[in-house]
C-alpha cells in the first residue's frame, strides 16, 4: 500500500501542506525543529488513531486556532481510499472514511498500515512494562479491529471494577455487583491475553530469524508473553478464561482490601531475551538497539503476511544512528516498500534506489520539493 498524497490544515507547525508523495522513499531532510517528524506523526494517527508522541489531541493543534484538519489519499490493492481526520479544540475527533462520516475510530484500524521507526523505540527495552504493552497493543490493533474494542472496553471494564472494589469498603452490600464485572473483565481480558500470547509467539519466531541475520547468527532474540494470568501452556480461549476467573477468586480480599485489580492483561509484560538473558538487564545498548530493529522489522513482516501488502515505513532520524552494517540490512527490507525518511541530510540516499524517489526539504512549516517529480 501506499500513501498518494497528504493535506494538513493548522496541524503542529503547518497552516496548509499539500504534498504528492512517491511510492518508493520521500526523504524528508532538514535541520531540526522545522517540521520533519510532524508529517510522520500525521501519517501515524491516520493509521493507529493516535499520536505516537502525545494522547493530547489538543497539543497537536497549531498554536492560535483551534482545529486540525489531516486527509490522507491512500492506494491499497489498486483501490484509492480517503481518509480524513477533523479535531476541535476539547472535542472527539471526527472521521470519515470516502467521504462517510465513522462512528467509531476503531474503523480506522486495519486501512492505513503503518510501521514506525524512531529512536525512543529503544524504551520499549529500557522502560517498564507499559512500553511493550503499547508496542504490541498498537501493532495487534492494526492487524485486528476487534482488539482495538476489546482494550477500549476492558480500560473502561477494569476503571468501574476498580471504583467498585475502593467502594466495597465502606460499603459491604455492593459486594453481589462486583460478580458481572469479574465477569466482563475475564471474558474482554482473556480475549486480549489471547491475541497478544499468539502475537508474541507470531513475533518471537520472526524476529529470531531477523535478529539471527543481523547478528551473523551470534545472538539469539526471543520473546515471551508473561502474564499475570498464569497461562504457560494453556492457548484455548475458555481455558484462559478459567483461570483467569479462578485468580480473581483467589485474590478478592486482597484486592478488596488494594482497592484495585491484581491480575489481568494491563499487569503483563513482554520478556525479550537475548541468548537467553533479559535484554533490558543485560543487553548492551548496542545489543538493545540492533534488538528494537528486529522487532520493528518483524512487526512489518507479520503486517506484510496479514495483508499480502507491506505497510507504510516511517524512518524518523534512526538512519544516522545505525551502522553502515544495519543500514545495508535494513535497506535490503525496504525494497519495494513505500519509506518516509527524515534526517538532518540526506547524503546517504545519494545513489540508492534514486529512482522514482522524492527529496523534499523541510523549513520552517513550510516543504519544498527538490527532487522526484
Ligand atoms: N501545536 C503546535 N503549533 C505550532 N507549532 C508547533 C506545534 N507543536 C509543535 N510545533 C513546532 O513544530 C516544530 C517541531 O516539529 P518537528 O516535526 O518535531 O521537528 P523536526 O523537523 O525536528 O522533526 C517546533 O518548531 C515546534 O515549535
Ligand atoms: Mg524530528
Amino acid at each position: 500500500m501506499f500513501i498518494k498524497g497528504i493535506h494538513l490544515r493548522n496541524f503542529r507547525n503547518y497552516k496548509t501542506l499539500d504534498l504528492d508523495f512517491s511510492d518508493s522513499f520521500n526523504i524528508l531532510y532538514g535541520e531540526n525543529a522545522q517540521g520533519k517528524t510532524n508529517i510522520l506523526e500525521a501519517i501515524y494517527l491516520c493509521a493507529s488513531g493516535r499520536s505516537h508522541r502525545t494522547p493530547r489531541d489538543n497539543e497537536l493543534i497549531k498554536f492560535g486556532e483551534n482545529y486540525y484538519y489531516i486527509k490522507i489519499e491512500l492506494v491499497r490493492e489498486n483501490i484509492e481510499y480517503e481518509i480524513e481526520i477533523q479535531y476541535e479544540i476539547n472535542s472527539k475527533k471526527r472521521i470519515k472514511i470516502n467521504e462517510v462520516p465513522q462512528k467509531k475510530i476503531g474503523t480506522l484500524m486495519g486501512k492505513l498500515n503503518a510501521v514506525m521507526f524512531s529512536p525512543e523505540d529503544l524504551l520499549i527495552i529500557k522502560e517498564g512494562p507499559s512500553e511493550r504493552r503499547r508496542f504490541i497493543d498498537i501493532s495487534i490493533s492494526q492487524l485486528k479491529p476487534s482488539y482495538f474494542y476489546d482494550l477500549q472496553q476492558y480500560s473502561k471494564i477494569l476503571a468501574q471494577r476498580n471504583t467498585l472494589l475502593k467502594n466495597i469498603q465502606e460499603n459491604k452490600a455492593l459486594f453481589d455487583t462486583l460478580e458481572v464485572w469479574n465477569e466482563n473483565l475475564v471474558k474482554t481480558g482473556s480475549r486480549i491475553i489471547k491475541s497478544r500470547k499468539e502475537f508474541i509467539k507470531t513475533l518471537s519466531s520472526i524476529a529470531e530469524e531477523k535478529h539471527g541475520k543481523l547478528t551473523d547468527y551470534k545472538e539469539k532474540l526471543n520473546l515471551k508473553y508473561v502474564s499475570s494470568v498464569k497461562i504457560d501452556g494453556i492457548d484455548s480461549l475458555e481455558d484462559i478464561e478459567g483461570i483467569f476467573r479462578k485468580t480473581l477468586k483467589n485474590s478478592l480480599t486482597k484486592e478488596i482490601y488494594k482497592g484495585t485489580t491484581l491480575s489481568g492483561p494491563q499487569r503483563d509484560d513482554i520478556e525479550i531475551l537475548l541468548n537467553e538473558n533479559n535484554a533490558k538487564l543485560y543487553g548492551s545498548q548496542g545489543q538493545q538497539r540492533t534488538a528494537v530493529l528486529s522487532l520493528k522489522l518483524s512487526e512489518v513482516e507479520i503486517m506484510r503476511r496479514d495483508s499480502n501488502e507491506f505497510p507504510v515505513l516511517l524512518l524518523d532520524d534512526v538512519m544516522s544512528e545505525l551502522d553502515s552494517s544495519r543500514q545495508e540490512f535494513l535497506f535490503e527490507n525496504l525494497d519495494d516498500v513505500q519509506g518516509f525518511i527524515t534526517g538532518t541530510e540526506y547524503g546517504l540516499f545519494i545513489g540508492r534506489k534514486m529512482k522514482g524517489n522524492k527529496l523534499f526539504h523541510v523549513q520552517n512549516g513550510q516543504v519544498e520539493l527538490l527532487k522526484g517529480e
